[in-house]
């Protein structure tokens, strides 16, 4: 199963760092609201939130541990910079750190904080491996809190998905588009197969459960595991492509090896597949959201 390279990741997001908020943000702020209020954060504590992005969350964790600590990780230079910004607008005080959240949390030291928040940012990581690690770093009554994207999200691309990997629709829709040799169709049609055979590649939970699971072998309890669906709506098939791209949905170190040509292709034939899920209010794209917080007893 593929795992993003941070360094991939990091450039995606240095990349839509700036409309990150108004595309993703706003949409999971019923879940976020949860989480940080499940954390039952208190005055003084210490925090760290790996993967902060740009720190909407984080500084409503820092308003209510001030004058505690937060410090926020995050490998994008980008979404740390819009982070920076956020906090000196509003006179909060955030500690960023630029590190990969797997390095943070390898090397803090033992019982050092009170709460871990890790939010979406499970595709970007070995989660498996990671959250093992959260429990360590916290001291007794600790707490974690995990909010993620579960594999059961955007159903309507993973349906395409399957279509086009077993009709030979896409190669023929390819050839009109690239208006090439049948030789340079196929070759970049292979390219193509090469990079999206691998029927496995969205890497984050099927479940909160398995979340749960892993956080307890780091010697955490799940006190709180739930699922929260939310429906976007587009008005076209073209716009919801675009928005999986600019939000950093469509995070995946696959489309790194993927040719301009080829992605333009790609846009092209999900836009118009995503079509066929059209209802009276738009083409919905359902996000299925999952959050757990487990303390160290
Ligand atoms: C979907 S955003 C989530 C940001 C924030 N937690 C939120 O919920 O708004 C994913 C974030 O993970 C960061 N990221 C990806 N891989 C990372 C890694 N290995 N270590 C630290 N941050 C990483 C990206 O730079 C990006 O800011």
């Amino acid at each position: 199963m593929a795992i993003n390279s941070p360094e991939y990741a990091q450039i995606a997001y240095d990349r839509v760092a700036d409309g990150y908020d108004d595309l993703w943000s706003r949409h999971v702020a019923g879940p976020n609201t949860r989480l940080t209020r499940d954390l039952a954060l208190q005055r003084g504590e210490r925090v760290a939130d790996l993967a902060c992005g740009t720190g909407l969350y984080t500084l409503e964790m820092a308003r209510l541990v001030h004058p505690g600590e937060v410090v926020g990780v995050d490998y994008s230079e980008g979404m740390l910079a819009t982070a920076r910004e956020r906090a000196e607008a509003e006179g909060l005080s955030l500690t960023l750190v630029h590190a990969r959240a797997e390095e943070f949390i390898a090397t803090a030291p033992a019982r050092s904080l009170d709460a871990v928040s890790l939010r979406f940012a499970l595709a970007y990581l070995d989660w498996r491996e990671v959250l093992p690690r959260i429990g360590r770093t916290l001291r007794p009554g600790g707490r974690a809190g995990v909010l993620t994207s579960l594999a059961s999200s955007v159903p309507q691309f993973a349906e395409l998905y399957r279509r086009f990997r077993k009709s030979p629709e896409p190669a023929w829709k390819l050839f009109e588009h690239t208006h090439r040799s049948l030789g340079q169709t196929w070759r970049l049609y292979r390219k193509l197969k090469e990079t999206f055979g691998e029927p496995h590649f969205i890497s984050v939970p099927a479940t909160v459960e398995q979340v749960a699971a892993r956080l307890a072998q780091g010697g955490l309890t799940a006190h709180e595991a739930w699922t929260e669906n939310i429906r976007l709506w587009f008005d076209s098939g073209a716009e919801a492509v675009a928005w999986m791209e600019d939000s950093g949905y469509v995070t995946h170190d696959s489309l790194e090896h993927v040719e301009p040509v080829a992605m333009r292709f790609l846009e092209r034939l999900f836009a118009q597949g995503l079509e066929s899920f059209r209802e009276p209010m738009g083409i919905p794209i359902d996000l299925v959201i999952g959050g757990v917080v487990a303390r160290r007893d």
